[in-house]
């Protein structure tokens, strides 16, 4: 019969890539945590109007990429990220109420019907950051900090942060209108993708990958409209700030002015994180300022920021991490003794197995050299004179202690 294969951009995570996987989750606990955020665990569907609204309906996201299906009259979808379903939860649970900034950290899995490729899944995990309530840049850098030290802390220092600020919705505006005067004379000659864009979301035409189209862009009269500052001075007052912090903190970063990145729901500050060992897809996080986005999804007025990083771009620039052996493994031809021991061990928090099948001694302790650090012998004489005989199995070093002497830490 046809074997049934894993989906198109999905992927098992297999027991010998666990440890790394337990890594990352283990340091975003602490770290995330060391700077006040709780952990969140929202849906993995939502209704899709949530994504519509939130990440907004001219996006690639929204547009092409998201799993939606109808159950009883209602569209849901798979949570293509998970700022907006944070943004849900937050206010459903009337969180603005909480003394702010509320924190909040969480980690699963995403959904994005995207052409697979090195770094691209179509299911694929995020772990990331949601802060609300503060308007000030202080947050911007907080967050930011959050994730360069989260980084730090897996022991990836290689990396380099990309900075812009957006600006609000009035001063986007004019800039809009600013990029589709210049570009206009030449929107023939730009792709299709683009031409749609420049109606409705001229911003994303900055990060197109034709060549043609980045040609385009390159043009002189283009390129002064794209690198001026267009962003109005309490904009640009919030990114100097934030600026000032960073380069108080220690944070090295560079200004890109074609950063516009691929949701709608950002203002001021978006940033990204990037590997130079991860090829085209060379993003392991992205983030940004969203103060709009709580009250548009029908709550307060809350101003937030966040981030989100790609668990798997992660864990390939972790590379591998060595599986843990076990500690002991029972060596006996006496199941029940060793069943006894087993258990006994394991009560006291040690990792320890048997020989299911009752082998040869021989094999037993051939078997125990390749998965355990230590093999625990209970032959007839030990189990008569109620001892163990603890064999390090790197050293081969053996000795016979009393039972109740074992010290296996
Ligand atoms: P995003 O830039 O779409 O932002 O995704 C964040 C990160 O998720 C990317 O930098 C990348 O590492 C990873 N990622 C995205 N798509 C894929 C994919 N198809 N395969 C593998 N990894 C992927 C967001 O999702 C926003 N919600 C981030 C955010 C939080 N902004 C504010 N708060």
């Amino acid at each position: 019969m046809a074997i049934i294969k894993v989906q198109k951009g999905t992927k098992d995570i297999l027991p010998p890539e666990m440890p790394i996987w337990h890594f990352m989750e283990e340091k975003a606990k602490k770290i995330f945590t060391k700077y006040g955020a709780k952990e969140i665990r929202t849906p993995i569907f939502e209704a899709t109007e949530l994504f519509a609204r939130g990440v907004g309906d001219t996006t690639d996201i929204v547009n092409k990429e998201m799993y939606t299906f109808e159950k009883s009259d209602r569209s849901l979808t798979l949570r293509p990220e998970n700022t907006a379903g944070v943004v849900r939860a937050f206010i459903e649970n009337g969180m603005h109420r909480l003394s702010a900034p509320v924190k909040l950290w969480y980690k699963g899995p995403m959904f994005r019907y995207e052409r697979p490729q090195a770094g691209r899944q179509r299911q694929f995990h995020q772990v990331g950051v949601e802060v609300f309530g503060i308007k000030q840049a202080t947050a911007d850098a907080e967050v930011i900090l959050m994730a360069v030290n989260y980084l730090k802390e897996l022991g990836l220092n290689d990396l380099t942060v990309e900075l812009n600020s957006l600006g609000c919705p009035k001063c986007r505006e004019e800039f809009k209108t600013r990029l589709k005067d210049v570009i206009r004379p030449y929107l023939p000659q730009l792709c299709e993708d683009c031409q749609t864009r420049f109606d409705k979301n001229p911003l994303r035409l900055l990060d197109c990958k034709s060549p043609e189209c980045q040609e385009i862009y390159a043009k002189p009269e283009i390129q002064a409209v794209i690198q001026g500052d267009f962003i109005c001075q309490e904009c640009s007052d919030h990114f100097e700030e934030l600026k000032g912090y960073l380069d108080t903190l220690g944070i090295k970063y560079e200004r890109n002015k074609l950063l516009v990145r691929g949701l709608d729901y950002y203002n001021r500050t978006v940033f990204e994180i990037k590997s130079n060992n991860l090829g085209s897809q060379n993003a392991v996080c992205g983030g940004g300022r969203y103060d709009s986005l709580v009250k548009n999804l029908g709550g307060e007025d809350v101003p937030a920021i966040g981030f989100a990083m790609g668990m798997e771009r992660l864990a390939s620039l972790l590379g591998e991490k060595q599986d843990e052996k076990l500690t002991a493994y029972v060596v006996s031809n006496n199941t029940i003794e060793a069943i006894k021991l087993t258990e006994e061990l394991r009560s006291k928090d040690i990792t320890c197995e048997f020989d299911l099948t009752n082998k040869k001694f021989v094999k037993q302790l051939e078997k125990a050299s390749k998965i355990a650090k230590y093999a625990l012998i209970l032959g007839e004489d030990e189990i008569a004179n109620n001892e163990i005989t603890v064999k390090n199995l790197d050293s081969g070093e053996q000795k016979t202690v009393k039972r109740n002497e074992l010290d296996m830490k």
